[in-house]
């Protein structure tokens, strides 16, 4: 018996890194599958992964484009019948125009994140929604960031957008609980995977490998399938009475001030 037996969950950003690890996590758990990503090499990477009695479907979506998103869901009902669990967990650090102060703002760049991370995540609820309330069940995870509460973890449209996530996910909490549809968010802080690709290839190239989640209070960085594991407990029954939260999964980052010469 796995915790998702029976259950259908769209995974977006399924191609690579936290999403990969949640959408191969799900399928082991007995869920159906829907992958969703714009990388079709990273789809294929994912798919090859599941195991064989996964059902799964695999589909290239951008999760900023309503009609695509409409058409994914549309999909996803016409070959399962319903959906279960939603995860959105789509999203880019920047459009690689690097991290200016707030000053030095490209407007196409702060619209290109706010309208994949934050923008995306809404049309995924919007459209998913509807089926989950029409069953009166349904379970949505959202994936915010550490960038969301605190400053310094990334450009300020990146963390606008994770700030974003994380209200909308109250707000969405309360449009749908009385349907019995729970909508909650992980926060990850450092966690090695194709958006942080180049910080880890530059610390492993600079002798700083050892920096790398040195100031979270566990002392490392995280990986990939931690935060999977929190997506699929907030996915689950184990979480039956939690709604409209959003939980950190970053070795306690945002547990402290960590101020620079207040410790050893
Ligand atoms: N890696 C970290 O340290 C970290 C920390 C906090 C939050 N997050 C968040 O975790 C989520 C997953 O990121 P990751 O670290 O696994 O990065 P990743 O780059 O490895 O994976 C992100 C995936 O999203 C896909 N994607 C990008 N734009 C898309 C779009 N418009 N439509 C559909 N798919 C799209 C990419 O193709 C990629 O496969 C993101 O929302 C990210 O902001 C990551």
């Amino acid at each position: 018996m796995g915790r998702f037996d029976q259950r259908v969950a769209i995974v977006t950003g399924a191609g690579s890194g936290i999403g990969r690890a949640t959408a191969l996590r799900l399928a082991r758990e007995g869920a159906s599958v829907i992958l969703a990503d714009t990388s079709e090499a990273g789809l294929v990477e994912t798919e090859n992964q599941l195991p064989e009695r996964a059902r799964r479907l695999r589909r290239l979506v951008d999760v900023a484009n309503e009609a695509q998103v409409d058409a994914l869901v549309n999909e996803a009902i016409a070959s399962f019948g319903q959906i279960d669990v939603l995860c959105n967990i789509a999203g880019i650090a920047s459009t690689g125009q690097g991290h200016p102060p707030v000053t030095g703002n490209d407007r196409a760049e702060w619209d290109q994140v706010l309208s994949v991370n934050l923008t995306g995540t809404m049309l995924l609820i919007k459209h998913v929604a509807p089926h989950m309330q029409a069953r009166k069940l349904g379970a949505i995870v959202n994936t915010a960031s550490v960038a969301g509460i605190r400053s310094g973890a990334g450009g300020n449209a990146y963390s606008a957008s994770k700030a974003g996530v994380i209200n909308l996910t109250m707000t969405a909490a309360c449009d749908l609980g009385s349907d019995n549809v729970r909508v909650n968010a992980v926060c990850p802080g450092l966690v090695e995977t194709g958006m942080t690709r180049a910080v880890f290839d530059y610390a492993r190239a600079n002798e700083k490998a050892h920096k790398l989640g040195a100031r979270c209070e566990l002392r490392r960085y995280g990986n990939p399938e931690e935060i999977a594991a929190a997506i699929l407990f907030l996915a689950s029954d184990d979480a039956s009475y939690i709604t409209g939260q959003s939980l950190p999964v970053d070795g306690g980052n945002t547990a402290s001030l960590n101020m620079p010469g207040m410790k050893v």
